[in-house]
């Protein structure tokens, strides 16, 4: 048998990438559900790839890290790619880069494909080795070996989060880099052998029969490239143009296009021989394999003619086959398996077989483990804030403690077997950092050590952190920091720490005066000091929920807005109490679209509120256009209000543990300062109103504002972070319309219905409020009014979420800006049907080779 065996060599098979993608200079998957990126486009406009038709985008919405090179001009190549042209590569000291992908479905299987090409970009010289992770979990090391060939990295896993990091890690080998970055979704029935606790990593992917023809989208729906190889010294190809059906319940939908074509040895008692060679790596020394082999019959076969023939691995029978005429079926191995280094699969005609064997694709995958536990999610949430607060880049990337060599800069984690791994130490001393300390460090429940020395932080150090030093649990450093209140004391320019502001009540005429210990950002502590009477500072700002608000200025001069309450209005003594024990934790929360508080107080029968001051009032006042002195918003304006005003909500929702629901998300509620920056404001204290005790106050009272109550809240009572969603909407429409919440056409008509109405017949001009005079982009227009209605579905479970909401309003501002500048609208065909031909001497990795022929014809 051995002379007339063939033997493939299917040792070190890249996939070969041809690339290609998206629609994602947004960063949103296409409407296949794909995100295609090429890493290292410079500029903001991506094309579409001439070989798929997909959209590609550059990576620059992806990553923070890197930088962008071209390959040297040698390498280039009109037939390959135009993902090679260009990379990112990761130089200097942090370890992992990642690539973050986002609006993926959880739960979902999908294809992950990272493309390289060295093409010299660095002019080194110097091929590179480094390692790459899905997420936490370690996919595989990229061994760069020839310099002019596009390599291939496939993944098949099934992702637990909405968003997906592909991370690069340095292991000292050379610079990491990437050319390209694929993703697509696969239904979960596909490829069983991937599930929530293991991934498959390509091997090999042959289709048998065409000699220079890769498949890819859209002839395969999923974008998988499968490559064309033939030895046509041993092999004879057979074809049909009749299409191959698949089978029912189909786990692998190999396109027909793939199946209508096949080998089949000259020697009629020939047998087909594959061979492949185990790639091990430093995290799996000894990898297993899953060999899936797609066959068909395309030959209608004469009575007493049958093709049957055995299946041997490394002479082991794993089976017969006898394939159907025009059938897809596929032999696989459902455990994985592992032997020597080197695989040997035989297909041999049986005895009784008239026919040589034939086979029509072949698919190879190694088995990685998807287990590995994330940092516990209170520390990711906890450190993700702080990174944002002091704008941390370096390698805060990825997961803060796993993989361990790529836990971020100054951290310290500790690991133990049975629950996720923590963040221990947080030493950020010397880094030139500002601002008042984060209370998110408090939620760090594992922290032993901070060390915040010398630095330029101000205000005070947050309570639970004092506590935790002084019972010895926390190693707490700050000295160095000359701005710090440090034991109550705070340092002042005027040398007298405490401040005051004046407010007068109209009516009464009292005066209170509040002492502010700190002018920081978190003040620790408020006390309210004698009562005096005079009417210098009377102007009473608006009314809101909790009282009247008044103009104040502290006494070195700052504005703010005073909420006052009187314990003689409609509320409790016991209320009373809870606001002051609620605004403890309300002044904890900090957020650039919150309207901060300052300082509250409470003395006798008075509580007061001390906010910062927000000179242009509220949103309400912008759209109604009552006060005539302010000119109309721009679309942009509106747009970027939109934004801020979505991103507090999401901060309240997001941010604070338990989230805490604002519950009167409207106009009114969201202010602007001097530069037209949108705050919410009153979060926090209708929950405060509607606090289940014993007074007059329960929590059947629905509170909110008519226009703008969530149908759902209205009829369960039971408030969810979806109403505030559902508020939202309503204050998108407003911004697009310049209207009412509710309408009187004359019968009062809801806005959301009148957009509705208006949307259904496709008139956005309709809607939008003149007093933009016609200066905004349709498009986006349409985007936000869909967004709005999305917002406002009867059914809170078909509401996005404000995350969803903050990303698609960050969407369509890139948009606005992107038409002042160059962003092109990439369009998606889906009409080609022509097969993706790409020259096989630009992808090509390894040659396949016969042991009696050499390498193959290409
Ligand atoms: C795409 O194909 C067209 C027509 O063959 C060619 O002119 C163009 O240069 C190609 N573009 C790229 C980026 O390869
Ligand atoms: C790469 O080449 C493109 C097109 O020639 C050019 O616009 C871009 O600036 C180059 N990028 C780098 C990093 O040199
Ligand atoms: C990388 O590839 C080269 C060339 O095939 C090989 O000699 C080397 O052993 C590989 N390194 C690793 C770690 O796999
Ligand atoms: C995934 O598949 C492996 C191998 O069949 C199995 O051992 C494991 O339990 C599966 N995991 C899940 C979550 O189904
Ligand atoms: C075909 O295979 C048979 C059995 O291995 C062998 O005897 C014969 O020489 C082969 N024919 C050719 C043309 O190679
Ligand atoms: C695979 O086939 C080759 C060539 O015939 C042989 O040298 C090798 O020992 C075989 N390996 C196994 C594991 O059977
Ligand atoms: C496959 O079938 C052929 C013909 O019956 C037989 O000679 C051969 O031994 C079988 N292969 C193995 C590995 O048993
Ligand atoms: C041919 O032989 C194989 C085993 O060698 C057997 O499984 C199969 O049923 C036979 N087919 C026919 C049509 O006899
Ligand atoms: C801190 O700022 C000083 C002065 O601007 C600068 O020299 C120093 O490099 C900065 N240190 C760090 C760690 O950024
Ligand atoms: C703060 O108070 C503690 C305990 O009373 C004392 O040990 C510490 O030295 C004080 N720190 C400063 C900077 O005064
Ligand atoms: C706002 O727009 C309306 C309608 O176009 C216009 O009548 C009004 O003068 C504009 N207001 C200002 C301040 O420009």
């Amino acid at each position: 048998m051995a002379a007339r065996s063939c033997l493939l060599l299917l040792s070190c098979l890249a996939v070969a990438a041809a690339a290609g993608m998206l629609r994602a200079a947004r960063g949103q998957p296409d409407s296949n559900g794909f995100i295609s990126i090429d890493c290292g486009l410079s500029g903001k406009a991506g094309y579409v790839d001439n070989a798929t038709k997909l959209s590609y985008s550059p990576d620059a919405g992806f990553t923070d890290a890197g930088t962008n090179n071209n390959i040297s001009a040698e390498y280039l190549s009109p037939a390959s790619s135009r993902i090679f042209d260009n990379v990112r590569s990761f130089p200097g000291a942090a370890p992992g880069s990642c690539y973050t992908l986002r609006s993926l479905v959880p739960g979902l299987k999908y294809l992950v494909r990272a493309s390289f090409k060295y093409g010299n970009y660095d002019g080194l010289r110097r091929l590179p080795m480094f390692d790459l992770y899905a997420g936490v979990n370690f996919w595989t090391t990229v061994n760069i070996t020839d310099a002019a060939v596009a390599h291939a990295e496939e993944a098949i896993v099934v992702l637990p989060d909405d968003s997906l990091q592909v991370c690069l890690v340095n292991t000292g080998a050379g610079t990491p880099f990437i050319s390209g970055l694929d993703i697509r979704p696969l239904k979960n029935s596909l490829y069983p052998q991937a599930n929530a606790t293991q991934g498959l990593v390509l091997a090999a992917r042959m289709n048998f029969g065409p000699a220079d023809t890769f498949i890819r989208y859209p002839d395969d729906p999923h974008d998988r490239a499968w490559k064309p190889w033939i030895d046509t010294m041993i092999y004879a190809e057979i074809t049909t143009t009749k299409t191959v059906q698949s089978v029912e319940d189909d786990m692998f939908e190999v396109p027909s296009a793939v199946m209508q074509t096949v080998i089949t040895p000259h020697n009629a008692s020939g047998s087909i021989q594959l061979r492949w060679e185990a790639k091990p790596n430093t995290n799996y020394p000894s990898p297993e394999y899953i060999v899936i082999m797609h066959f068909s019959e395309l030959q209608l076969l004469q009575e007493n003619t049958i093709r049957t023939f055995n299946i041997s691995i490394n002479n082991m029978i794993v089976g017969n086959i006898t394939p159907d005429y025009l059938y897809a079926d596929s032999s696989r191995n459902t455990k994985p398996f592992r032997s020597s280094n080197q695989y040997n699969i035989t297909l041999h005609a049986t005895a009784n077989s008239t026919m040589s064997p034939i086979i029509n694709a072949l698919e190879i995958f190694s088995i990685i483990s998807t287990t590995t536990v994330p940092t516990n999610t209170m520390d990711v949430s906890a450190i993700t804030t702080i990174k944002k607060q002091y704008e941390v880049k370096g390698n805060w990337m990825g997961d803060p403690c796993v993989p361990k060599t790529m836990t971020w800069d100054w951290l310290t984690c500790g690991y133990t077997i049975s629950s996720p791994p923590t963040i221990t130490g947080v030493n950020l001393s010397y880094n030139n950092l500002t601002g008042s300390i984060p209370e998110a460090l408090s939620l760090l429940s594992s922290l032993t050590v901070l060390d915040l020395s010398g630095n330029q932080l101000s205000g005070s150090i947050p309570s639970e952190l004092l506590k935790r030093a002084q019972d010895k649990s926390l190693q707490l450093r700050y000295e160095n920091n000359p701005d710090l209140c440090v034991n109550g004391t705070c340092p002042s320019p005027e040398g007298d720490p405490k401040l005051a502001i004046y407010i007068s009540v109209p009516g009464q005429r009292t005066i209170l005066s509040i002492y502010i210990m700190s002018q920081q950002a978190i003040p620790t502590e408020v006390t309210a000091m004698d009562m005096k009477i005079t009417n210098n500072f009377e102007q009473v700002l608006g009314k809101g929920g909790f009282g009247y608000v008044y103009y104040g200025i502290l006494e070195e001069g700052t504005q703010v807005a005073v909420k006052l309450r009187s314990q003689s209005s409609n509320q409790g003594v016991k209320e009373f109490l809870t606001e002051a024990e609620f605004a403890q934790t309300l002044i904890r929360i900090h957020h650039k679209n919150l309207v901060s508080m300052i300082g509250y107080c409470k003395d006798g029968e008075y509580m007061a509120l001390v906010h910062e001051y927000m000179s242009e009032g509220t949103l309400e006042e912008h759209i109604a256009g009552r006060d005539h002195n302010k000119r109309n918003l721009t679309w942009t304006e509106r747009l970027r209000i939109t934004l801020e005003s979505a991103q507090g909500l999401e901060y309240l929702h997001k941010g604070c543990s338990p989230p805490l629901i604002h519950r009167d998300v409207k106009a009114t509620n969201i202010l602007l300062n001097m530069k037209l920056e949108a705050k919410i404001a009153n979060f926090g204290l209708s929950k405060i109103f509607n606090r289940d005790s014993d007074t007059h106050v329960s929590t059947s009272i629905l509170v909110g504002t008519p226009g703008y109550i969530d149908p759902e809240y209205h009829a369960t009572m039971m408030p969810t972070t979806k109403s505030d969603v559902y508020g939202f909407g309503v204050v998108l429409l407003e911004l697009v319309t310049g209207k009412n919440p509710i309408l009187r056409t004359p019968q009062p008509i809801s806005l959301i219905h009148w957009v509705q109405q208006r949307l259904q017949c496709g008139n956005i001009e309709g809607v939008v409020d003149t007093r933009m005079n016609g200066v905004y982009d349709v498009n986006s227009v349409w985007k936000v009014a869909e967004i709005a209605l999305k917002c406002t579905a009867q059914a809170s479970a078909q509401r996005p979420t404000m995350t969803d909401v903050v990303a698609q309003l960050q969407e369509c501002l890139d948009l606005e800006y992107g038409r002042a500048g160059s962003v092109p609208e990439l369009s998606i065909d889906h009409v080609s049907k022509t097969r993706t031909i790409l020259e096989m001497d630009h992808l090509e990795r390894v040659p396949l080779s016969t042991m009696s022929s050499g390498p193959s014809a290409r």
